[in-house]
């Protein structure tokens, strides 16, 4: 496994993350356990979750999965998504970072978390207050380093400006969506990053489990697929005739190589600049062990190239 430096910072955090949002959904405890450990005993140190994941059986089930391994996982979560009724249960306001996180801690059976990040940017609190809740965070021991998710390239540079003012902790991280269908945090979202160092944790890098190939035109899906659990909302979203054109494309490109589509599309993406690591999900042990495979392919330039020219499409 490749450790790299979560942007400008000493962590260091394995290019596959393993994403947990299906715990305590799709996913029950004794086969999530089973999930991170065969996660962490494949090299995988970075583990994501956020406390709105399952309404917080996932930060639950990870807790009971890193009892004995602690130290060994580079334990990332967020807040920010409603987490009851009240006005104060969301958002980054300096009240609810401050009770989202000991709730968070309680569910982890953890008195440190390595990674807090601020699910989505919050437009009804001063950016000010919210980098001050997570300085203070940091100071206390409770987080180690911060981070935020889905944010504009403006608000991640406005953000840290502001820490800096203040010579508080920076985000050393963002966590947006990527894959070869949704390529759009290229044109700013990466530029700003790498000027301010700020790396990547992509999420849906297989884009829901479409680039393992599983699911194929005009075919009904797996039956214990995520396309079969959601029905048509994950067909609206996913299976439609511009990304089945890419799927066919990317497969011959995947034969030629002698590699599967999972390992070209996740060694393709664990490349691309700015791109620190890959969050990818499992919902049984097996497809971790065989996902972690891309972590050994070192893709030759001219497939790089094809499937970044094949993927441009999807960069607007
Ligand atoms: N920050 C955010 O706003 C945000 C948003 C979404 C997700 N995330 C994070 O990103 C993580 C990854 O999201 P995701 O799990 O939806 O991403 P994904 O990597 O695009 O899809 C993974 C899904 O594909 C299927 N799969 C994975 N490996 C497979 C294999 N080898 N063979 C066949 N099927 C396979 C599994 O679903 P089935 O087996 O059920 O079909 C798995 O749950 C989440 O868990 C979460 O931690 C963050």
């Amino acid at each position: 496994m490749e450790y790299r430096n979560l942007g400008r910072s000493g962590l260091k955090v394995s290019k596959m993350a393993l994403g947990t949002n299906a715990f305590g959904t799709r996913t029950d405890e004794a086969t999530a356990i089973r999930i991170v450990h065969a996660a962490l005993d494949a090299g995988i140190n970075l583990i994501d979750t956020a406390d709105m994941y399952g309404q917080g059986e996932s930060e639950r089930m990870i807790g009971l999965a890193l009892k004995d391994r602690r130290s060994r996982a580079v334990l990332a979560t967020k807040c920010w998504y409603p987490t009851g009724d009240g006005p104060n249960d969301r958002g980054a306001s300096r009240k609810h970072i401050m009770d989202a996180v000991d709730a968070s801690l309680r569910r982890l059976q953890t008195d440190y978390i390595d990674l807090y990040q601020i699910h989505r940017w919050d437009g009804d609190t001063p950016i000010e207050e919210t980098m001050r809740a997570l300085e203070d965070l940091v100071r206390a021991g409770k987080v180690r380093y911060i981070g935020c998710s889905n944010f504009a390239a403006w608000q991640i540079v406005m953000a840290n400006a502001v820490a800096d003012r203040h010579g508080w902790s920076r985000f050393i991280s963002n966590q947006p969506e990527y894959s070869p269908v949704s390529r759009q945090i290229e044109q700013e979202v990466i530029p700003a990053c790498l000027a301010d160092g700020v790396g990547q944790i992509v999420y849906f890098p297989l884009a829901g489990g479409l680039f393992t190939g599983k699911y194929r035109r005009g075919e009904a899906p797996p039956p214990d697929s995520r396309a079969a659990k959601q029905g048509p909302r994950f067909a609206e979203r996913w299976l439609t005739p511009a990304h089945f054109d890419l799927v066919e494309a990317m497969e011959h490109v995947a034969r030629e190589a002698g590699l599967t589509l999972t390992q070209l599309t996740l060694a393709w993406v664990m490349a691309r600049p700015g791109v620190t690591a890959a969050i990818v999900g499992a919902s049984r042990p097996e497809q971790v062990a065989e996902n972690v495979s891309a972590c050994e392919v070192q893709l030759p330039q001219e497939v790089m190239d094809r499937v970044t020219a094949l993927s441009e499409p999807f960069t607007r």
